[in-house]
């Protein structure tokens, strides 16, 4: 429903619609720096020899192929990267795009690791453009199909390109929580379900620990509830204060029909009323604008004024002086 919004190109216009999740290409771009930065740390000690092994595996907890496309993209770049894992939950489109070469659409299921509910990645069509080697006539084909039937398969030779690049796991409730215990237990760091379900992808894979980057996406202290559920004696780490303020906030949510219409005349109701809301306070601070602009035209007024006399004065003066100066002179010689 969000692309749809994107798509009906006067609404957009008129809310001004932009996305702060990976729709918006501008968060992928960002993204793009921890693959680099990260591959600089770990490979920290070993580039100097020549014959060490440079490629590094990342894991990526996903749902909209947002961050793991960063990390495809920093592939691109040239960083030597191995192999992108796709650790997904229960909503598994990718993890089954990767066995089958289908790409299904599939109702979302709400799990443990929320960010990851996603029945259809808004990016996979960016990275179905590199694996069509960048024919745009095929990557429509693909789509429309998708769109029509609800389901695409690429053919085989193009799966097999999908798997040299990519691996993926689907992380089951118990695999994500067993996965936080053992890493909090091993370790004493405490993930969130998300990353946990990256790191059970990483075990699944027995990837080489000193060549693989797992990410961490969400700070444990947004699940407490999983957290407790994962490791019920651990003593809960305090909230960071940024997180703190956002708890403090009052929740404000409006219920809406899942309907495309409803949402966009709801946000458009809502842009209509901030604009009426800021046009309002403009007018009330042109208002004072306009008393300060009074104040200052006196001020400057009282300046032009003070000059005058002053200058005045001082050309009186010195007309006396030039007038009388004989005077003066015996009259100060006495
Ligand atoms: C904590 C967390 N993990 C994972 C994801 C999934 O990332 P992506 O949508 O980029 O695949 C998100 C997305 O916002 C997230 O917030």
């Amino acid at each position: 429903m969000v692309k749809d919004a994107f798509h009906d190109k006067d609404f957009r216009d008129r809310v001004q619609l932009g996305a702060v999740n990976s729709i918006n290409w501008a968060r992928v771009l960002a993204q793009i720096t921890y693959y680099f930065y990260s591959w600089f740390r770990v490979t920290d000690g070993l580039r100097s020899h020549a014959d060490n092994n440079l490629s590094v595996n990342y894991v990526v907890p996903t749902g909209n192929f947002g961050n793991v496309l960063a990390g495809y993209y920093a592939k691109l770049m040239g960083l030597p990267i191995d192999k992108l894992v796709l650790a997904t939950n229960a909503n598994d489109v990718l993890h089954r795009f990767v066995a089958t070469g289908e790409y299904r659409h599939q109702h979302t299921r709400a799990t443990i690791a929320p960010s990851m509910d996603v029945s259809v990645s808004s990016n996979f069509e960016r990275y179905l453009f590199y694996l069509a080697g960048e024919d745009t006539a095929l990557v429509r084909t693909w789509m429309e199909t998708f769109e029509t039937t609800g389901s695409l398969t690429v053919p085989e030779q193009y799966l097999q390109k999908v798997r040299t690049e990519f691996l993926s796991w689907s992380s089951s409730k118990s695999e994500i929580i067993d996965t936080m215990r053992n890493v909090y237990e091993k370790h004493h760091y405490l993930i969130c379900p998300h990353t946990a379900a990256a790191a059970a992808a990483a075990r699944r894979h027995r990837l080489d620990p000193a060549h693989t980057v797992v990410l961490a996406t969400a700070h444990p202290a947004k699940f407490e509830d999983t957290v407790l559920l994962a490791c019920p004696h651990h003593v809960l780490p305090p909230r960071p204060d940024i997180l703190m303020e956002v708890f403090d906030r009052p929740v404000r949510k409006t219920l809406l029909p899942p309907a495309l219409d409803d949402i966009e005349l709801f946000i458009k109701t809502r842009v209509i009323e901030q604009e009426a809301a800021s046009t309002h306070e403009a007018l009330a601070r042109g208002g004072r604008k306009t008393n300060s602009a009074t104040s200052s035209g006196w001020s400057s007024a009282m300046w032009w004024a003070s000059v005058t006399i002053g200058a005045a004065a001082a050309a009186g003066a010195a007309f006396f002086v030039l007038r009388h100066h004989e005077q003066i002179r015996r009259l100060l010689r006495r």
